[in-house]
């Protein structure tokens, strides 16, 4: 019997079935009433007490085998190329393809926007000269301004220093090019702040500039209302309000309006409805003068916006530390936002 059973796993084990008909006559041979198996399963009990272990072993051997052929062929590899068939239940392959960060997902949305009524996209050096990120943009050496971001500046040569902010691009950007005049440039910037859960020492912003003849505070507030409607939806709201930077004049920070609905509107909203997104305002005649563009003939627009700031109010992320820890936790999350 020992002899008989070898050979029914030989053959078992050399099994490969073309189509599902192979199985399904495989199945009955071994597994049906009068099949293989159960004539094995009959011999057995007359065989004698001291066999019955080894014999045993061979038949459960024997009989497991046939059951991971016939009940589910289709896990086997092997088998599933050979018969063909596929097995629509079986989980998808666990495919870790990647995907981008909140912020570049809320950069490239910005992006779009302006790209989509004309604005180009430039882009300047992260380390940056002191006439570019300062004296240009208005605020000369030792001006009181200058403290309003606190700057980075290499040791060895104090007129090179990380850019506290795109506008710096505006400047490159009007040296280069002659109006008309539509930009925007993202990137990232650097400020000596403690870091904390609302602050850190780096963070991105996208800068905005539009020049030509005849451009007025209406066209500013108007192209900012389309960029609201269109980044937080149809019904936004703006508001300006006067504000003050030296490049600009004059200058306005604008307020995208909320909602009071839920307790953390209130919270984040400081009980008032409105967030302050940006700043803006029109480009001051003495900017455009430095980048040798006429003022007299030419008026034009600057915005400057916080990237992290935005996608903070999308998401409802509550710490800004959050997105440069590369905790895949934070990051899965946003997997699906492409
Ligand atoms: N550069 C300013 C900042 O970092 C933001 C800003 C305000 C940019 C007004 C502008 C502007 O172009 O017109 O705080």
């Amino acid at each position: 019997m020992l002899n008989n059973i070898s050979e029914a796993i030989k053959e078992v084990e050399n099994f490969s079935p073309k189509t599902k008909e192979d199985i399904e006559v495989f199945r009955l041979r071994f597994l049906a009433k009068s099949g293989t198996l159960n004539s094995f399963f009959n011999e057995f009990k007359n065989i004698p007490n001291q066999e019955k272990k080894e014999v045993g072993q061979m038949l459960n051997k024997l009989k497991n085998l046939v059951k991971e052929k016939t009940t589910n062929p289709l896990l086997s590899n092997k088998t599933e190329k050979k018969v063909g068939l596929e097995d629509l239940s079986k989980p998808v392959a666990n495919n870790c393809i990647g995907s981008r960060h909140p912020l570049s997902i809320i950069e490239q949305e910005i992006v779009e926007i302006f790209s989509s009524i004309g604005f180009s996209i430039s882009e300047g050096p992260e380390i940056e000269d002191d006439w570019h990120n300062f004296t240009a943009l208005n605020v000369p050496k030792n001006h009181p301004a200058r403290d309003m971001q606190d700057t980075f500046f290499i040791q060895t040569n104090p007129d090179i220093l990380l850019r506290t902010h795109t506008s710096s691009v505006q400047a490159r950007y009007m040296q280069k090019n002659d109006p008309p005049i539509r930009t925007i440039s993202p990137g990232r910037v650097y400020r000596n702040e403690a870091v904390s859960s609302r602050s850190h020492c780096l963070f991105h912003q996208i800068e905005g500039l539009y020049i030509d003849k005849d451009v007025s505070f209406a066209d500013l507030k108007q192209t900012l209302l389309y960029f609201a409607k269109k980044l937080f939806g149809k019904k936004s709201k703006i508001r300006l309000r006067p504000s003050y930077f030296p490049f600009t004049e004059p200058s306005a920070e604008v307020d995208v309006y909320w909602g009071l609905e839920t307790e953390s509107d209130y919270r984040i909203t400081k009980g008032t409805g409105w967030l302050e997104v940006l700043g803006c305002g029109m480009v001051d005649p003495a900017v455009l003068e430095n980048c040798e563009i006429d003022s007299k003939t030419y008026t034009g627009f600057a915005f400057g916006m916080g990237i992290e700031r935005i996608a903070m109010l999308k998401y409802k992320v509550d710490d800004l530390r959050l997105f440069y820890e590369n905790d895949i936790r934070f990051l899965n999350q946003f997997s699906n936002s492409i």
